[in-house]
């Protein structure tokens, strides 16, 4: 593996793919707004992958031996409200990134997510059948459709709920909007009837060099080792940046009626992250104390 292509990699799971890279590979990663990026391990290019000439372009001028695919808009709540923009976004960035593969049966490892499923049977294992309940849920069962009904060479990863420290531009993932809250002296209501085994991203992101080294076929699910419900979460996140707890208020998902629709309990089976990636899923509290390394290290 020598020249990577990563989607999205301002975005959280970008970031953490960008820190956790091995020595002597080089990395292209592209965001949509232009704006500078800070170069650290990658080289970062502004592009819009909706731009099917823009596309061909980068790939007619660099030689990529994988690529990971991650851009696209990936707001629940806003996909909800612009369906339209957002089917463009997502649908549109990977016919056109797909295509580029497929000429050039470069292998393609596509984003997913724990929203495919309703959340009502958890845990989750790859076989199991989707059902979206919003319409992220569904737009990303259409991009794995496209990616397993076009190309030859592809993996699959669902990362469920991530958390992680991001310094660049970006939108707040759970723990740093808990944390930016707490700080500010600020309550915040969290729900006790939402629930996932989360993901703290620079473990995403070795899973991810693990995809592109062993090249797994098929769908792999990426998350962390406890099961939590956002409650429990916003204390531990309390507990490790040594904030307050009586800020965290306990509700449940009826407090919040205008937002989309959430999956109850989307937990995932990690076994074929452990088995085929060879990577042991973290605490939350082990991927908080490496966050909080990491901040404080004004990483
Ligand atoms: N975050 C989670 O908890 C989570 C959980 C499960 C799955 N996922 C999946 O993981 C992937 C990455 O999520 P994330 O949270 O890291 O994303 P994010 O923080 O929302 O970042 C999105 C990235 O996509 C780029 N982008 C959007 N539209 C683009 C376009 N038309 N052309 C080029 N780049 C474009 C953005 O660039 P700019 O910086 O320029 O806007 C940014 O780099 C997504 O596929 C998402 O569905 C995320």
């Amino acid at each position: 593996m020598r020249s990577v292509l990563v989607t999205g990699g301002t975005g959280l799971l970008g970031k953490g793919f960008e820190e956790t890279a091995p020595k002597g590979v080089s990395i292209v990663s592209v965001h949509l707004r232009d704006y500078k990026v800070p170069r650290g391990r990658a080289e970062h290019v502004s592009l819009d992958l909706r731009d099917k000439r823009a596309v061909e372009k980068l790939f007619a001028k660099r030689r990529f031996d994988a690529v990971i695919h991650a851009a696209g808009i990936a707001s629940v709540d806003y996909v909800e409200r612009h369906y339209a923009e957002s089917l463009e976004s997502n649908i549109v960035s990977t016919l056109n990134v797909t295509a580029a593969c497929r000429t050039r049966g470069i292998h393609h490892v596509y984003v997913s997510t724990n929203a495919v499923f309703d959340g009502t049977d958890a845990p989750y294992r790859e076989s199991d059948a989707t059902n979206p309940v919003n319409k992220y849920g569904r737009l990303k069962v259409e991009c794995e459709r496209l990616v397993q009904e076009t190309l030859g060479s592809w993996t699959i990863v669902r990362p469920i709920l991530m958390y992680g420290w991001n310094r660049t531009v970006t939108r707040p993932n759970p723990a740093t909007w808990i944390h930016e809250k707490l700080m500010r002296g600020e309550s915040v209501e969290l729900v006790d009837d939402v629930r996932e085994n989360p993901l703290y991203n620079l473990q995403c992101g070795r899973a991810l060099w693990a995809a592109l080294r062993r090249k797994p076929k098929g769908i792999i699910h990426l998350a962390g080792k406890d099961r939590v419900n956002r409650w429990q979460f916003g204390l531990k996140v309390a507990e490790t940046f040594g904030l307050d707890k009586s800020l965290i208020k306990r509700v449940d998902s009826s407090r919040f009626p205008s937002i989309a629709a959430r999956p109850p309990d989307t937990s995932f089976d990690t076994g074929r992250m452990r088995r085929e990636l060879g990577i042991a899923p973290m605490t939350v509290e082990e991927g908080l104390r490496d966050m909080k390394r990491h901040m404080e290290a004004g990483a």
